[in-house]
């Protein structure tokens, strides 16, 4: 990769080690690369950096020649002390055989060889609808995963299903209570909120109520035949449920073992974090992790009734995770109003001895709202539910696809509105910075004009016509003259499409997904700035073919680019 490469060569000319930035910056004046390099080093031998710049100039040209590497054009040196790197049209244009040799690989690199990442999300609660930030950590999730597996990692997606914890007992004397309610074989995950929300209400009528929930959950803890199969029911079902979900979104996971697999781990753990005097017992009975040195509250694991909580499954299942898998990272991605409960775990893992806390990330992200910055509701006015958002967001897409182009069959209408609906809402998740809260605002989602998945999808679809168009057979391509493409856009393409790589690394590298989103949002534009200039079908032979080369690897980065993200390409639209 491009800056890997000019870091490396700067390394072996300067004289100290330092820290500094490959930037790309926004004039084309300052060149395609620039580095800071000699106003740090300036500062840290205190000289002059306008000649540490000079001198590096002059070390980098004489080391590329012994070496025989040609990228620059130029190399120049610019007031403070910057030094600005513009790339050969030459090295630009051989490039463009290598993308199109690589194909459905370009991208793909060995950073992560022999590296394993968990990647936890999606993580939904059984026996509750899946909400729409469940909806968010499955997208951002599925496209980390597929980030880190294009990196070379070793990547296992886990989704830690919420199916444990006393919330059940209730659940489960509501279940009993209002059987029929439940609507027999047919339950559905919005009958059994319904019913633990009536049994909730209920327990503010009858105090007492609240000793059934608990005994009914304390049974279900021992093993009771009858407790257990109902709750094996509760999550059989809503797994039916969710899995519709995530099969329209065309998401999988390596695991699902979910809170209560852990379970069984609890009471050793709390029984050695003791013994470690990590945690104490508070006078009430309960369980605490002092973080006092870390300016963290404590982190509760176990309440004064003894009742085990979300945090120590938390902590078992890390525990659990290392010893499988060894991993790099554990990678969690959850909301931001868990951020101050990640931090606690966090520290409370490294002072069980589990893992070092640099190991642990919290990807987090804002809330989804509406044009009025309030929660997406139904007209009911409840909170819109992920499979609700999805459904939605597909009819309106229909309506987009059918007046695009009225001559499709329904079948291949359905087919295509699911590819663009989906599409728009994972691009308008993953192209926004995921900690912002982002308004849904369902037109611009659906626009095929400006940062849009519609668009990005539609200049795919605006490209590959072009080739059939041109009807040039496939073997043309292997001999091309890239030395033909000499035009501004045609070389500010090839600048764009050989940074591909390194945009992957940088979004998964920095959790910063909207990087790459945005990437190709930029390519699309430039090619659709360069189609409307530029002829290609009508272009004299040779050099349409080289043309039609170029469209070739901007399809190729599209169609990866948008796979990553986990985004369907259609040919037609
Ligand atoms: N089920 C949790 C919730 O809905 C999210 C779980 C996130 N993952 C974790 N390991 N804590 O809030």
């Amino acid at each position: 990769m491009l800056k890997e490469e000019i870091k490396n060569l700067i390394n072996t000319v300067i004289p100290i080690k330092v820290d500094f930035d490959i930037e790309e910056p926004e004039k084309e004046m300052h060149g395609d690369y620039a580095t800071n390099v000699a106003l740090i080093l300036a500062k840290q031998l205190k000289g002059d950096p306008i000649k540490f710049a000079q001198q590096i100039e002059v070390k980098l040209t004489r080391l590329m020649a012994k070496k025989g590497i040609s990228l620059f054009e130029k190399i120049e040196v610019a007031r403070p002390g910057f030094i600005n790197f513009f790339l050969k049209p030459e090295f630009l244009q051989s490039q463009l055989k290598e993308i199109l040799k690589e194909g459905d690989g370009y991208g793909k690199q060995e950073i992560g060889k022999g590296k394993t990442v968990v990647i936890d999300f999606s993580s939904p609660n059984i026996a509750k609808p899946m909400h729409v930030g469940h909806l968010r950590s499955t997208i951002i999730g599925q496209a980390l995963c597929n980030i880190y597996k294009a990196l070379g990692y070793n990547v296992i997606g886990d989704n830690h299903l919420g199916d444990w914890g006393t919330q059940f007992g209730i659940m489960i004397a509501a279940y009993k209570k209002y059987k029929s309610l439940l609507g027999g074989k047919k339950i559905t995950v919005e009958k059994m909120l319904e019913a633990y929300v009536k049994f909730n209400a209920e327990i503010e009528k009858k105090p007492e109520l609240q000793e059934v929930a608990r005994e009914e959950f304390r049974k279900l803890e021992q093993g009771d035949k009858e407790n257990r199969k109902i709750w094996k029911t509760l999550r059989k079902e809503s797994l039916k449920e969710f899995d519709k979900v995530y099969k329209l979104l065309g998401i999988n996971f390596n695991t699902i073992l979910g809170e209560s697999f852990y379970e069984k781990y609890s009471q050793k753990i709390i029984e050695k974090a003791l013994k470690k005097k990590v945690a104490i017992q508070n006078s009430d009975g309960s369980i605490i992790i002092p973080l006092d040195k870390f300016n963290l509250p404590p982190f509760l694991i176990q309440k004064s009734d003894g009742a085990t909580l979300y945090s120590l499954r938390d902590l078992a299942a890390i525990k659990y995770r290392v010893k499988k898998y060894d991993p790099e990272k554990i990678i969690y991605v959850v909301g931001n109003e868990q951020s101050l409960y990640f931090e606690q775990l966090f520290r409370a893992a490294e002072l069980l001895g589990y893992i070092s806390y640099d190991k642990l990330v919290h990807v987090k992200f804002g809330f989804v709202l509406d044009e009025n910055k309030k929660k997406l509701a139904t007209r009911a006015g409840r909170f819109i539910s992920a499979k609700e958002l999805i459904d939605k967001i597909i009819r309106l897409a229909e309506k987009v696809v059918k007046e695009k182009n009225p001559k499709l069959s329904k079948k291949e209408i359905k087919k295509i509105a699911e590819i663009v609906g989906i599409g728009a809402l994972k691009y308008a998740d993953l192209s926004q910075n995921r900690q912002t809260n982002i308004v849904f605002d369902w037109k611009k989602v659906l626009s095929l004009e400006g940062n849009s998945g519609p668009y990005l999808l539609y200049s795919y679809v605006r490209l590959k016509s072009i080739f059939k168009k041109a009807k040039v057979k496939k073997s043309s391509f292997r001999k091309f003259d890239p030395g033909l493409l000499i035009e501004d856009e045609e070389i500010e393409i090839l600048k764009e499409l050989i940074k591909f790589p390194e945009k992957i690394e940088e979004a998964g590298i920095k959790f910063q997904i909207n990087l790459l989103a945005n990437y190709l949002y930029k390519l699309a534009s430039l090619v659709n700035v360069f189609y409307e200039q530029i002829p290609v079908i009508k272009a004299e032979k040779d050099l349409k073919i080289s043309r039609l080369a170029l469209i070739s690897a901007v399809l190729i980065v599209l169609q990866n680019g948008l796979n990553l993200l986990g985004i369907e390409t259609s040919d037609k639209m």
